[in-house]
């Protein structure tokens, strides 16, 4: 199989923390998938310099396979509400359910921190990524006029409450949710 060929099924793909030296390999796919407004270096950094020890606020996981990241994923808790930060997975990917594993584990990480709800942000014309929240029960709640930049791209809010009740295998989860 070439590196570009479609990949149907992430099993084989491992997701385990993200740590600095991932930031490299995630930059690429991050100015790949979001060429007009991708993240620095340094936001990255910065994310990670929250995601350890007792006073962590942020969860960070990349998804690897055959030593290759192929996903990653973030999330801040701030008091009782979550946010996810950012999630992607590299085109070759999309739709072999990476993206449904990544914001599984999310948001038993918001359910870890005890979060009430999880909020986040998308732009207005990515369908495909409001179908994969959706499904996990994130219902929208109103827009942020201009917020993707440059380009001036409307925001979709989306609100899920409860992320304990998305999650499988919590005492409250159930088994038809993914994203
Ligand atoms: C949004 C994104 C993360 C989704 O990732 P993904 O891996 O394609 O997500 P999934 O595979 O879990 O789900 C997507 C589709 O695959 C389907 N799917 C899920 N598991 C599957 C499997 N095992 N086999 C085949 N299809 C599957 C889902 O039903 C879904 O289909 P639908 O969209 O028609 O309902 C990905 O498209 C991406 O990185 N986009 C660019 C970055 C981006 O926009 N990020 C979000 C910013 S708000």
């Amino acid at each position: 199989m070439t590196e570009s060929a479609r990949v149907t099924e992430s099993a084989a793909a491992v997701l385990r923390e993200m740590r600095w030296w991932d930031i490299d390999p995630v930059l690429e796919l991050e100015r790949r998938l979001f060429p007009e407004d991708a993240w620095s270096r340094g936001m990255f950094w910065s994310e990670l310099a929250h995601a350890r020890g007792p006073q962590a606020t942020r969860r960070y996981l990349v998804a690897e396979q055959g030593g290759r990241i192929v996903g990653y994923a973030g999330l801040v808790a701030s008091g009782d509400q979550g946010d996810v930060q950012t999630i992607a997975v590299a085109g070759e990917y999309w739709g072999s359910g990476l993206g449904s594993r990544l914001l599984t584990e999310l948001l038993r990480a918001a359910t870890a921190f005890e979060c009430a709800e999880v909020m986040l942000e998308c732009r207005v014309d990515n369908v495909r990524a409001q179908k994969l929240y959706e499904r996990f029960g994130f219902e929208p709640i109103g827009f942020r006029r201009g917020y993707y930049q440059p380009g001036n791209v409307d925001a979709l809010v989306m609100r899920l409450t409860d992320p304990s009740a998305s999650v499988p295998g919590t005492d409250r989860g159930t088994e038809n949710n993914h994203a």
